[in-house]
């Protein structure tokens, strides 16, 4: 998504996306669909739910605006007007979650009420209703490579103060951890004359939180190994060193935990991967089209990835202040949790585009987590180590 696109293009980008879908149940012209979705704001007259753009069914409608519509839509203007009516009323009501939660089928409830004022026809809301995928859970599931990165996190995280010799021992058990170690050991970073050759040289040369690190961060690597996931690794391993520093600077957690939250907070996308197929397609279409993660998350399955994923750690035992950062780390209002809060920064400061950026939010998490902007701009990732295993991931 470009930076450069105003509030308005993206609103009209992330309509026109639900509009095409909407217009594929409805049987209409997918191409005129976009075309209006995209054109609403430049349309003359009022057209309901607070936007420019000029309305067939609404009452006081019509005239140049009748003919607008007319022109770019052609027979079937009224109702592409309608989908585009009812695009543009979810989309104004994504928006606003950030300051008042509610839940999804309370939304199409009041955007249908609204059809007879507005001149839409009602029915067409069903097709929104239709695209909710509401048996997903059983579909779910993490790759069987998670099983493994479970028995190393759960080794690592019973005993903090593991060993030289119980390291050696846990990382020579997986060849995932054993190269990563080599090659972190072996990278630039660490700039040695001589090639480091097995495992015990590899931890005592980076050191013991560092090796205890890298080998957190490679047994989640083949979590994120399927199809389409490298972005994801990618941001996961970018950002677990910001939410560490975070953690550490706000006392919130520990490190090592600040390190873990990182790479697990969106272990859920990992598992939407297994969403039904029509649903995944349709996933993809929209976010393909403009539509935020969360955004698209909302509309069809009425959650996000992070209550996705907070399902999955419970599963794995981890403690509930972990749990509920994870659950709300897109919806930090709707938890009292300040490592929430936390999550949220650290995926706001990460740069990620999985949500509409919220400035509000921002300014409640650095509230709540006795942070200033200041604090956070002056926030550098200092674990070079997990640098350098995303340099040889
Ligand atoms: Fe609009
Ligand atoms: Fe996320
Ligand atoms: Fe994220």
């Amino acid at each position: 998504m470009s930076t450069s696109e105003s509030a308005i293009e993206l609103h009209c980008r992330r309509t026109a996306a639900v509009a095409v879908e909407v217009g594929m149940r409805a049987g209409v012209d997918l191409a005129a669909v976009r075309r209006a979705a995209l054109l609403h704001h430049a349309m003359p007259g009022p057209v309901p739910g607070g936007c420019a753009g000029g309305g067939i069914g609404a009452r006081g409608g019509g005239g140049l605006g009748r003919l607008a519509w007319e022109v770019v839509c052609g027979e079937q203007a009224r109702d592409i007007h309608g989908i585009v009516q009812i695009s543009n009323l979810l989309d104004e009501q994504l928006e606003a979650l950030e300051f008042e939660y509610r839940d999804m089928d309370d939304i199409l409830d009041e955007i249908q009420s609204f059809a007879y004022f507005e001149g839409f026809d009602a029915a067409l809301v069903d097709h929104l209703r239709a695209m909710r995928c509401r048996d997903f859970a059983g579909h779910l599931k993490l790759p069987v490579e998670a099983g493994s990165a479970h028995r190393v996190l759960r080794t690592l995280r019973a005993d903090p103060d593991t060993s030289i010799q119980a390291l050696e021992k846990i990382a020579l058990s997986d060849p995932v951890l054993t190269g990563c170690l080599l090659g972190v050991a072996n990278s630039a970073l660490y700039g040695r004359a001589y090639r480091v050759g097995t495992v015990r040289r590899a931890i005592a040369s980076i050191g013991l939180i560092a090796a205890r690190r890298v080998m957190l961060a490679a047994a989640m690597k083949p979590v994120f190994a399927g199809p389409g996931m490298k972005r994801l690794w990618t941001h996961s391993v970018s950002s677990a060193p910001l939410t560490a520093a975070l953690a550490e600077t706000t006392g919130l957690l520990n490190g090592e935990e600040g390190l873990l939250l990182g790479l697990m907070h969106d272990i859920g996308s990992v598992a939407l991967q297994f969403l039904p197929r029509e649903t995944l397609a349709c996933y993809r279409r929209l976010m393909e089209s403009g539509c935020p993660q969360t955004y698209v998350e909302h509309l069809l399955l009425a959650q996000d990835h992070g209550e996705v994923g907070a399902e999955l750690l419970v599963q794995w035992n981890f403690p509930e202040a972990f749990v509920e950062a994870v659950r709300f780390h897109h919806q930090p209002e709707r938890s009292a949790s300040s490592v929430a809060a936390m999550a949220y920064l650290a995926e706001f400061w990460s740069g990620t585009d999985e949500d509409m950026h919220s400035f509000g939010r921002v300014e409640v998490c650095l509230s709540r987590t006795g942070m200033t902007q200041e604090d956070l701009i002056e926030l550098r990732t200092q674990d070079a180590a997990l640098h350098a295993l995303r340099g040889v991931a």
